[in-house]
């Protein structure tokens, strides 16, 4: 699909974002793991979610749809039934994480914890990115686990079971893996501990206490014991992945203001909004609260002139997954914005410097490539041009923030992208700019 987006005169309104997707990826499988049954509620929509759905499906998990009369979450209630220390069903066929890494990595711990042989795979892209940092813990965990066509990706063959309890310290920040780790070790053998480089969000760490696991967390280290989890009810609270595209639209557009409801503002993934206030930006919170030991808000924005900063260091995994978007608020900035140590960037959906630098060049951004990141001379303008968003969900979105922001049309190949996290962005682009963009199929 071609979308084509072009500037708008006025940004206003009122959005409502879909379910955290990390959260709701832990908050499925946690609780098919625990004892009793949970309503996992605001659910993510998407693409990846039916990934994840479907892995626990296929492992004999029971989740079904629930019509709540007097929920507002009506269409994305789900009950999932835990299986609790009991065992998951060897699968029929090949699990299929389809383009979502989190379900790929989470999942494959979950199979290293069973005593049968299965496989994983995924979709292209997911075959492309690499699979050791989850091989090489749980090999070390005493999982037999293997690439079926080529070492270290996926497919992977998993024959678990009889785990021991490791010590590792992790090459790379990355909450996916360290999850995939929590998640053998709550049947491994004596605790596990892992130790990160950095922070990444630590979503599994507190919904894991919340039910009850026994976890220690001291500054950059977790410890896991073999435990018991208790069924949990979540209300998952709205992504702040996709709220950072009406943050970074707001802030860069003259005449604009917005008001996201009820956004997850886990500290170790507000990294988004650190970031545009480090460059200016005029972004408040309200309506502050807590639920399932995640803390969510209002966030409301309106238009500001934004200068250019440095973007580095533990900054990085907090900001990780919003970075295609800020490099878009850096090149509509006034000067100069570094952005490095992101060289995990080029191992997501799509290589996203490579993506970034690509699209927004063609839009008339002055924007570099680096080995780990991008030099950006922000511009008071860019011009409407053909981009393409390389089949990825994050450059998709970011492009058509990019196109209202741009004089003239922007078209934006393989604009269907944004299915995979966030079905309704087009239509919520449409509510906010008050006008209706064309699509060619
Ligand atoms: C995720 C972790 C991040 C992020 C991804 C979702 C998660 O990756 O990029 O979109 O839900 O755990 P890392 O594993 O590299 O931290």
């Amino acid at each position: 699909m071609i979308k084509s987006v072009s500037k708008a005169e006025k940004i206003n309104g009122i959005i409502s974002l879909p379910g955290d997707k990390s959260i709701s990826h832990r908050a499925m499988l946690l609780n098919s793991i625990s004892n009793g049954s949970a309503l996992v509620s605001n659910f993510c929509q998407g693409d990846d979610r039916n990934a994840m759905i479907n892995c626990l499906n296929g492992l004999g998990i029971n989740i079904q749809k629930v019509q709540l009369g007097d929920s507002i979450y009506v269409d994305d209630t789900f009950i999932v039934e835990g299986i609790g220390k009991g065992n998951l069903s060897k699968p029929e066929k090949m699990l299929d994480a389809g383009n979502s890494g989190t379900t790929f990595r989470l999942v494959s711990g979950l199979l290293a914890t069973q005593a049968f042989e299965s496989t994983i795979t995924g979709d292209n892209s997911l075959q492309n990115r690499p699979m050791d940092r989850i091989i090489n813990p749980l090999a070390k965990m005493g999982a037999i686990i293997n690439g079926v066509n080529k070492p270290s990706y996926a497919p992977l063959k998993i024959h678990g079971g009889n785990l021991s309890g490791i010590e590792y310290v992790m090459p790379v920040a990355s909450a996916q893996v360290k999850s995939c780790i929590m998640i053998a070790g709550i049947k491994a053998q004596g605790p596990t501990t892992i130790i990160q480089p950095e922070l990444s969000r630590d979503h599994t760490e507190r919904m894991l206490e919340a039910m009850g696991a026994n976890i220690a967390i001291e500054n950059l280290s977790i410890e896991i014991k073999p435990s018991d989890l208790s069924a949990l009810d979540v209300v998952v609270p709205g992504d702040i992945s996709g709220a950072a595209f009406w943050m970074v639209l707001a802030s860069c557009h003259p005449d604009a203001s917005i008001t996201l409801k009820r956004v997850g503002l886990n500290p170790s993934r507000i990294g988004v909004i650190e970031v545009l206030k480090m460059m200016d930006a005029n972004i408040k919170l309200s309506n502050i609260g807590e639920e399932a030991g995640e803390p969510y808000g209002d966030i409301t924005i309106h238009s500001a002139e934004l200068r250019g900063i440095d973007i580095e260091g533990d900054l990085i995994p907090r900001v990780i997954d919003e970075i295609p978007v800020l490099s878009l608020a850096a090149s509509l900035a006034k000067g100069k914005t570094i952005i490095k140590d992101a060289g995990e960037l080029r191992v997501k959906e799509s290589d996203r410097i490579t993506a970034t630098v690509d699209g927004l060049s063609k839009l008339g951004a002055e924007i570099k490539e680096t080995n780990d990141g991008m030099v950006i001379s922000g511009k008071s303008n860019l011009v409407g041009a053909s981009v393409d968003s390389f089949d990825d969900h994050r450059i998709a979105m970011t492009m058509g923030i990019a196109g209202v922001l741009s004089d003239g049309v922007t078209e934006i190949k393989r604009a269907e992208a944004n299915m995979i996290s966030y079905p309704g962005f087009w239509e919520n682009l449409s509510i906010l700019t008050n006008k209706q963009e064309d699509t060619n199929r």
